[in-house]
C-alpha cells in the first residue's frame, strides 16, 4: 500500500461490538490500544493498564472480527525490564489473545528487543513520538521532536526500528514536516495520529472520533459522530418510559394463555 500510494486506514477497537462495527465499516487494520486504559477503564493515563486487561481485551476484539488484522499493544512494563520477558509477553498476545502482531513503544532503545520478537515470528508495530507510557518523562502530552536535534533522534529512531525488523511504525504528535520526512526515508509504513497528512496512513481512538469518550478531546482528533448525546438522550427516554409506565408494553412482554392463567389461579 506504502508503495501504490494507497493510505492505510487503521483504528481502535477495544471489544466484540465495537470491533465488528470497525470492520463492518472495512478498516482492515484494528489496534488494541493500551489507551483502553482511559477510554474504557476510567484510569487517568495508560501506565496503570496491565497484560491481564489486554488480554481480556484482545480475545473479544478478536472474536468480533474475521478479516481485519488485530494489533495488541504491550502495555507499560511488559516489555521494558529485558528482552525475554517482552518475549513471553508479546507471545500471549498472539496465543492467548489471538492477535496477529504487537505494537510497543520506543526506538532505538528497544531495537533489540524488536529484532529478538520478530526473530521468534511476531511482527512488530513500534510507536514513535508523543508515546503515552513516557508521558512522566515528558511531564504533559506535548509535541515531539521540535527542536533540530529532538527531530534528528527520532528519525534515528524510526530507522533503528525498520532495521530491527519492524513492519510499521506509528507516529504520535509529531510536527507534520517531521513525519513527512520519516515517511520518506523508511521503507515500511508510518501510521499518523497527530502527525499531518503526509504519513502512510493514520490511526484515531475509536471513543474519541465517535464522541463516546467525553472528558476531553485532543487537537489531533476530530469527531464524526456525537454518541455519548445519542447515549444519555436513549437513557434517558428508557428512564421516563419506565416512570411513566410507558415502558414495557404488551410488545416486549410474554402473555401466558388464558386457559394456563386461570389453572394456575385456582392452584395458588
Ligand atoms: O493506545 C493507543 O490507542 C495507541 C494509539 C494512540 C496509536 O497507541
Amino acid at each position: 500500500m506504502k508503495k501504490r500510494g494507497e493510505k492505510i486506514v487503521m483504528l481502535t477497537a477495544y471489544d466484540y461490538p465495537t470491533a465488528r462495527l470497525v470492520e463492518e465499516a472495512g478498516v482492515p487494520l484494528i489496534l488494541v490500544g493500551d489507551s483502553l486504559g482511559m477510554v474504557v477503564l476510567g484510569y487517568d493515563s495508560t501506565i496503570p493498564v496491565t497484560m491481564e486487561e489486554m488480554l481480556h481485551h484482545v480475545k473479544a476484539v478478536v472474536r468480533g472480527t474475521r478479516r481485519a488484522h488485530i494489533v495488541a499493544d504491550m502495555p507499560f512494563m511488559s516489555y521494558q525490564a529485558s528482552s525475554q520477558e517482552a518475549l513471553h509477553n508479546a507471545g500471549r498476545m498472539l496465543k492467548e489473545g489471538g492477535a496477529q502482531s504487537v505494537k510497543l513503544e520506543g526506538g532505538l532503545r528497544v531495537a533489540e528487543t524488536v529484532r529478538l520478537l520478530v526473530e521468534a515470528g511476531i511482527p512488530v508495530m513500534g510507536h514513535l513520538g508523543l508515546t503515552p507510557q513516557s508521558i512522566n518523562q515528558f511531564g504533559g502530552y506535548r509535541v515531539q521532536g521540535k527542536t533540530p536535534a529532538a527531530a534528528v533522534k527520532l528519525l534515528n529512531d524510526a530507522v533503528a526500528l525498520e532495521q530491527a525488523g519492524a513492519y510499521a511504525i506509528v507516529l504520535e504528535t509529531v510536527p507534520t514536516q517531521l513525519a513527512m520526512v520519516i515517511t520518506e526515508r523508511v521503507s515500511i509504513p508510518t501510521i499518523g495520529i497527530g502527525a499531518g497528512p503526509r504519513c502512510d496512513g493514520q490511526v484515531q481512538v475509536l471513543h474519541d472520533m465517535l464522541g463516546l469518550f467525553i472528558d476531553f478531546l485532543p487537537k489531533h482528533a476530530k469527531r464524526y459522530a456525537n454518541l455519548a448525546e445519542t447515549i444519555i438522550e436513549a437513557v434517558r427516554q428508557y428512564a421516563g418510559e419506565v416512570k411513566e409506565e410507558r415502558f414495557p408494553t404488551e410488545r416486549e412482554s410474554f402473555i401466558m394463555d388464558e386457559s394456563v392463567f386461570s389453572e394456575m389461579s385456582h392452584l395458588a
